[in-house]
């Protein structure tokens, strides 16, 4: 039988980001994969609006809504124990005002999340200080955001050159003086969100963003090799040679605990 896990909350993961211990978190999406997530030892779990293109086949995450979201936050916190829950604030579901935002983050929390995720940089951080002032912990999302794909001009790595990379430094530390619990950043070169980190005083989580993060995310059906067609280059098959799902995920817990994954030379930018 698998022992009880302590639940893991944001003073542990906050303390965990100062002492070095990695964060080890997952996309999530229902209730079994929850249960299996939480036996293998993943830290955090994310409710993304990947969703739309995992499951619901769609071709970006704008079309899924604040209903989707809190469906399947309300799955996933059936099954998880002990994993900190998170989930993702859809699109035009934050928008628009300040209450707007806290509305649909309650709807979450409402749901068993413990905490939102917002892309954020830009107008955001009057936004975070709003939601995270009424008792709603928020994570940020920086460097390349699905949410605003068009306007990025495609899937590119951000933060490459000199004013960009200025950019989101500065963006962070003003979501940061707004009270941001968690950063995630998605594509930036490694050296930049290892400077981050290095400097942040909150967890510093990445995906295609290297190993010097405070932990790493992927999602789950991509490295399950659930995904099928081409795959970004951060992503790795941890079912490759695995004898079960849950020996994959345990895989992936150990591999970025022990810093082992990402390689920044072949998963990084
Ligand atoms: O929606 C999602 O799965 C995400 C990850 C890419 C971090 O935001």
């Amino acid at each position: 039988m698998t022992p009880e896990r302590k639940p893991v909350t944001l003073p542990r993961l906050h303390e965990m980001h100062r002492s070095g211990d990695k964060i080890a978190m997952l996309t999530c999406y229902d209730a079994a994969f929850a249960g299996l997530l939480d036996v293998a030892g993943v830290d955090v779990m994310l409710i993304g609006d990947s969703l739309g293109n995992v499951l619901q086949g769609r071709g970006s995450t704008a079309p899924v809504s604040l209903e989707d979201m809190v469906y399947h936050t309300t799955c996933v916190r059936r099954g998880a124990k002990a994993a900190w829950v998170v989930a993702d604030l859809p699109f035009d579901s934050y928008h628009v005002s300040k209450e707007a935002a806290w509305k649909s983050s309650a709807a979450l929390v409402k749901a068993g999340a413990h905490m939102v995720k917002l892309e954020g940089g830009g107008w955001t951080p009057e936004t975070v200080r709003f939601i995270t002032e009424r008792g709603i912990p928020v994570c940020a999302h920086l460097g390349f955001t699905p949410q605003t794909v068009t306007s990025l001009g495609g899937f590119r790595v951000q933060g490459r050159d000199e004013a960009s990379a200025a950019r989101i430094k500065r963006e962070t530390q003003e979501l940061i003086d707004a009270g941001a619990a968690m950063l995630l950043y998605e594509m930036v070169p490694a050296a930049l969100a290892a400077e981050i980190t290095a400097a942040s005083p909150v967890p510093v989580i990445g995906i295609g963003a290297g190993v010097g993060c405070s932990g790493q995310v992927l999602v789950l059906h991509d490295m399950l090799d659930v995904t099928q067609g081409r795959k970004p280059r951060f992503v790795k098959n941890f079912m490759e040679g695995m004898p079960s799902v849950r020996a994959a995920i345990e895989r992936y817990v150990a591999e970025v605990k022990a810093g082992s994954f990402p390689v920044n030379e072949i998963h990084g930018f």
